[in-house]
């Protein structure tokens, strides 16, 4: 089965053709970030006129570069959650597409895609496993017992990893989205010279906090008399990402220790975080966990993940009716054939 994958969800025009038999036959990328770059942020209606503008393109481009013409068996797209324009955007050309080749066509969850992108890897991680899905919108420790199973152990009760680098990286002045700006920043800091608090560490539970990481910066920094000097600058991306590693590592271990399970998925944009790839690989082997991270092109948002958890959903008979939908706030459980939080 060859299925074409579409991911239209925020500011990544993504477009994958996955094929059951050969694996990843081809995927393309369009990046929005320098159309919102001057306005500090996605501008949603930019967003989705951008998506109008570059999809149909992505599309005929993937189709070609991977000889696909005629030979699509069901389309993917991203259905939720998202911004509800762009979203429409990718649902619109999938349906139609799928409508006027006479195949399937799948809605497929944003965060399932994150979710199984490392099933592309060349060693793949069986079920069951435990996965941290780290991204800008979503901070979420998931029991996976099996595609479309799972249970949600734990996730931010308020910003999202991805957001706290975000946020973090504005105040420092490096711009939007400035969580890999940080993390280059971050390199050239003293690790002696700020601690910060490692958030919700020091009860039980799962659930994650990093808004108060944000404002902990923000305070430090504005103590220092805000010199703007590249050194205090650098030290406080170092306290600020060391902190948000610490804590998602003693969630993860806390996770394992409470499931028993031995297999860790790291996904979503902050697992391209390369500081968070090395201590987690050095933690988990302490552990005696594997980890399991998607080739750092496929952490933040692309159309091969939607094209591969399409394929997947496809596979086990699901399709949409001709009549589609998006859907802008979409609960990963409401996704899951199994409805229990243990949290
Ligand atoms: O998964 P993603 O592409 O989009 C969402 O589904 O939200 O994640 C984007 C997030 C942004 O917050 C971005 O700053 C963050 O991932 N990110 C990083 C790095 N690369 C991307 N955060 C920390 N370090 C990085 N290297
Ligand atoms: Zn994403």
């Amino acid at each position: 089965m060859r299925v074409l994958g579409i991911e239209t969800s925020c500011d990544e025009t993504g477009v994958a053709v996955y094929d059951s038999t050969q694996g990843l036959l081809g995927h393309a990328l369009y990046s929005q970030v320098k159309l919102h770059a001057e306005y500090g942020g996605v501008v949603p209606e930019l967003a989705s006129r951008d998506h109008v503008r570059k999809l149909v393109p992505l599309i005929q481009q993937v189709l070609a570069d991977t000889h696909s013409q005629g030979a699509i068996d069901g389309v993917a797209y991203t259905q939720g959650p998202g911004l509800i324009g762009a979203l429409l955007v990718g649902a619109s050309v999938g349906r139609s597409l799928a409508w006027g080749w006479n195949v399937p066509a799948v809605g497929v969850h944003h965060m399932e895609g994150h979710l199984l992108a490392p099933m592309l890897e060349a060693n793949p991680p069986d079920f069951p496993f435990l996965a941290l899905l780290v991204s800008g919108g979503h901070t979420q420790l998931v029991q996976v017992e099996a595609i479309g199973i799972y249970r949600l152990l734990g996730e931010s009760i308020d910003d999202a990893a991805g957001e706290a680098f975000d946020k973090t990286a504005k105040l420092l002045g490096l711009g939007y989205p400035g969580g890999a700006a940080l993390a280059e920043l971050a390199k050239f800091g003293n690790p002696e010279r700020f601690v910060f608090p490692r958030p919700m560490t020091n009860r039980p539970g799962l659930d994650f906090s990093f808004s108060g990481l944000k404002t902990f910066a923000l305070n430090t920094w504005q103590a220092q008399g805000q010199t703007g000097d590249e050194q205090t600058k650098a030290d406080i991306a170092y306290a600020f990402q060391v902190a948000v590693i610490d804590t998602l590592a003693i969630k993860c271990r806390r996770a394992a220790q409470q499931t028993g399970l031995k297999r860790l998925v790291i996904a979503g944009g902050v697992s391209a975080n390369q500081h968070l790839r090395s201590e987690l690989l050095r933690l988990a082997q302490e552990w005696g966990i594997e980890v399991f991270y998607p080739r750092l092109e496929f952490c933040t948002d692309n159309g091969a993940m939607i094209a591969y958890a399409g394929y997947l959903r496809l596979q086990q008979g699901q399709q949409e009716p001709l009549s589609f939908g998006a859907k802008p706030r979409w609960a990963l459980m409401a996704h899951s054939s199994v409805r229990t939080n243990i949290n």
